[in-house]
């Protein structure tokens, strides 16, 4: 198969992570018999520097014209503390998801055998989790209104939810739930938040279509405790933009890090991979992130742009065992020898097609 990529790597570690995800996917393409092309473009601060824009229009059409998008990271400390910037690297990856229309975000959460221990939390509860978290990501609060009033003194932003919007995105995770364990949690703030009690109203209306999926309701507030404190009583959990936000984040932790965990984002145009990680300034150009997160975006790609599952399969085992056989960065080395960002990528490459 002929697998044309558009390759954004970003800011920050972006470009380093992406690059191993490359090998990866050109390991995958030698055992199997594809063939892949990447078309380079810009987004984040590097765009911003190149040419004013942290999405620019020949990026887009690099974007459309690809049959999935591989994303590192956007974000730079030079915009962070400056309330006054104008145009911020963050915007390129909103413009990204409105303009390609990816209103899904897919965040799947496994754990690793040999990595339970490195989870804050304790090994009993984290043990065999897996969940998957289907985040809302073109509207909300993201999207809605927002400005200053009174002489710049008052703030606002508007959380607006259209049923059109909710409806897609929850039959989408109903659809998820039937494909794994028939479990969906509805996550709002229902109990305050006029958008919430839309949600949860047509998540009612939809529930009988999906008679095998048992749903729960739950605020956010309490998932946000119960996504740690019984983190295996989560399938699939469905939630709008700002609080996926906030749960996704949460949720790494329980893997042990937040180098591991990959992101699809889905919609109407070409779908996106990105880790789940930012651009973790600190780090850029060290060689010391983690790149399982890209690599596994990569998988993800495979399965989910492409339908190739033994593809997707073939990087996962790989990533499974540069884990099992300590052949990992330092954030996961814990004492022990850490390997070197390209090294990972290098082993986890050869792994897929030996
Ligand atoms: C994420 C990130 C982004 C978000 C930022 C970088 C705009 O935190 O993908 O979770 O808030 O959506
Ligand atoms: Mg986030």
């Amino acid at each position: 198969m002929k697998l044309k990529i558009a390759k954004l790597p970003g800011d920050g570690i972006g470009p380093e992570v992406v690059e191993q995800a490359v090998k990866a996917v050109d390991a995958v393409c030698r055992r199997f018999g594809h063939e892949a092309t990447y078309s380079f473009g810009y987004v984040g601060a590097v765009a911003i520097d190149h040419c004013g824009d942290p999405y620019p229009d020949e990026t887009h059409a690099i974007c459309m014209d690809s049959d999935a998008v591989l994303f590192g990271a956007v974000g730079d400390p030079r915009f962070d503390n400056d309330p006054t910037a104008k145009v911020r690297p963050e915007q390129g990856l909103l413009a990204i998801r409105k303009k390609l229309g990816l209103f899904a975000n897919l965040r799947p959460v496994e754990t690793f055998k040999s990595l339970v221990g490195k989870s804050p939390l304790k090994t009993e509860l984290v043990d065999g989790a897996d969940f998957l978290c289907v985040r809302e990501l073109t509207g909300g609060m993201y999207f809605g209104d927002r400005g200053r009033k009174d002489g710049g003194d008052t703030a606002f932003d508007t959380c607006i939810y259209s049923r059109f919007e909710i409806e897609r995105i929850l039959s989408l995770a109903f659809d998820y739930a039937m494909r794994r364990r028939r479990h969906l949690t509805v996550v709002d703030k229902a109990n305050i938040l006029e958008t919430s009690r839309l949600w949860r109203q047509i998540a009612r209306e939809m529930a009988p279509k999906y008679p095998e999926v048992e749903v729960d309701y739950m605020y956010v507030d309490n998932a946000a405790m119960q996504l740690i404190r019984c983190p295996k009583a989560f399938d699939v959990i469905v939630t709008e933009n700002t609080f996926g936000d906030i749960l996704t984040d949460e949720a790494s932790c329980i893997s042990g890090s937040m180098g591991l965990l990959a992101s699809a984002s889905v919609g109407a145009h070409t779908s996106l991979f990105e880790p789940i990680h930012g651009s973790y300034p600190q780090a850029a150009g060290k060689n010391i992130a983690n790149p399982v997160a890209a690599i596994l975006s990569a998988a993800m790609m495979f399965e989910y742009s492409f339908g190739l599952m033994e593809e997707g399969a073939a990087i996962r085992k790989a990533v499974s065992a540069s884990i099992d056989k300590g052949i990992v960065t330092e954030d996961l080395a814990a004492g022990g020898k850490a390997y070197s960002t390209s090294e990972v990528g290098d082993w986890i490459a050869a792994a897929i097609e030996s």
